[in-house]
This record gives structure tokens, sequence and C-alpha cells, in this order.
């Protein structure tokens, strides 16, 4: 496998352009600025594929908040999930009292946000609530709560707005399908 200096050239379609992207984050901030209007929110991103669409929600929230990051491993490199998920890095700030939202990149097989809303949960927390941006429903192993939802995507691989291949293509402002010959299937 060869990947490409210029990483578009890797990838066979583009699903969400940046325009559509933008809108909708626009949206789902303004239904986020009205529901937590009067609370004090706290947004927790899972690293590392949400950090591109943090930085943007962030902006499109006008309520005082706060951010905070949480790290976990499920994938190991490898684009099909373990379902193991290991918690790498803890949150900075205690959650005690709190109203978290969850911010993350999608939500695929479900290991993930089931694994950190069960510990979460655990924690003394005000409220918590979960924003993905996309949500590839077909490979829903685990059933999880989803408050606020960008985009409905189809069961492929998907790479660019912080997602990776490999810890590459996160730098792409759109989501995008990687050519066949680049990803290949892990057994
Ligand atoms: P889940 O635990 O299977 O729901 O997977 C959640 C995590 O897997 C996400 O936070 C992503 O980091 C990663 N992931 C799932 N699907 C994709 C994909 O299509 N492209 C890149 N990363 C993905
Ligand atoms: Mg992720």
């Amino acid at each position: 496998m060869k990947l490409s200096f210029n990483p578009s050239d890797d990838i066979e379609r583009i699903l969400i352009d940046e325009d559509s992207i933008r809108a909708k984050i626009k949206e789902l901030g303004a239904a986020i600025s009205r529901d937590y209007a009067d609370r004090d929110l706290t947004l927790v991103s899972i690293l590392k594929g949400s950090v591109v669409f943090l930085a943007d929600l962030l902006r499109n929230i006008s309520p005082q908040c706060q951010i905070d990051f949480i790290s976990v491993s499920s994938y190991k490199g490898e684009p099909e999930s373990s379902g193991v998920v290991r918690l790498i890095m803890d949150l900075r700030e205690s959650p005690v009292g709190k109203n978290i939202l969850i911010v993350e990149d999608i939500v695929d097989t479900g290991y993930t946000l089931d694994y950190l809303c069960r510990n979460l949960l655990t924690r003394g927390l005000e409220s918590l609530a979960v924003c993905v941006l996309l949500d590839k429903t077909a490979a829903r192993k685990k059933e999880v709560r989803v408050d606020y939802k960008g985009f409905d995507v189809p069961n492929e691989f998907l790479v660019g707005f912080g997602l990776d291949y490999k810890e590459r293509y996160r730098n792409l402002p759109f989501v995008g399908v990687l050519k066949p010959e680049i990803y290949k299937k892990a057994k």
C-alpha cells in the first residue's frame, strides 16, 4: 500500500463536502445553544478523531461552556473494531456535578460510546448527552444514545474532517471514501 503525498489523491469520492459540514455544524450548535441556554455545559471531545468537529462546534455554541478531552483506544490502527475499549487518557477536570456533552466524530459499532457513557455515568454527573457528526447505523453492535446527530453515513470506511486511516487523512476538510487499493479490509 502506497499513500500519496497529497491525501486527496487517495480519495475515491467525497461523501460530505465542506459547505454541507459547515451548515450542519451551525444547526447542531444552535440546537445545543438552545438546550443549554441556562446550564453550564462541558463538551468532552474523544481524542483524536473529534478534535476538528469540536473546534467548529465550539464556535457555534453561544452560552458559556468548557471543554475537556478523553482518549480511548478500540481500533489499534485497523479499520475493523475489536470491541475492546481501553481508557488511554482520562479527563483533566472532575466531571462531578457537570452537564457533560460527549463530542464524537463517528459512531460505528457503538463500543466506544457505550464504554464512555457507562464510565461517565458512574462519576456523579448532573447530566450526560451525546453529539456525533456521523452515524454509521448499519454497523451498530451496541445500542447507544445519540442526542445530536450530523449525518447518517453508509457502512464504508471514511476519512477526513478528523477521521483517519492509520493516522493519516485527518486534515482533509471534507468526509470522503478511501480508494479500495489504499484501504484493505482487516481480517
Ligand atoms: P465504534 O467504537 O466502533 O463506534 O467506533 C468509534 C471510533 O472508531 C470512532 O471514534 C472513530 O475514531 C473510529 N471509526 C469508526 N468508523 C470509522 C471510519 O469509517 N473511519 C475512521 N474512523 C472510524
Ligand atoms: Mg474517534
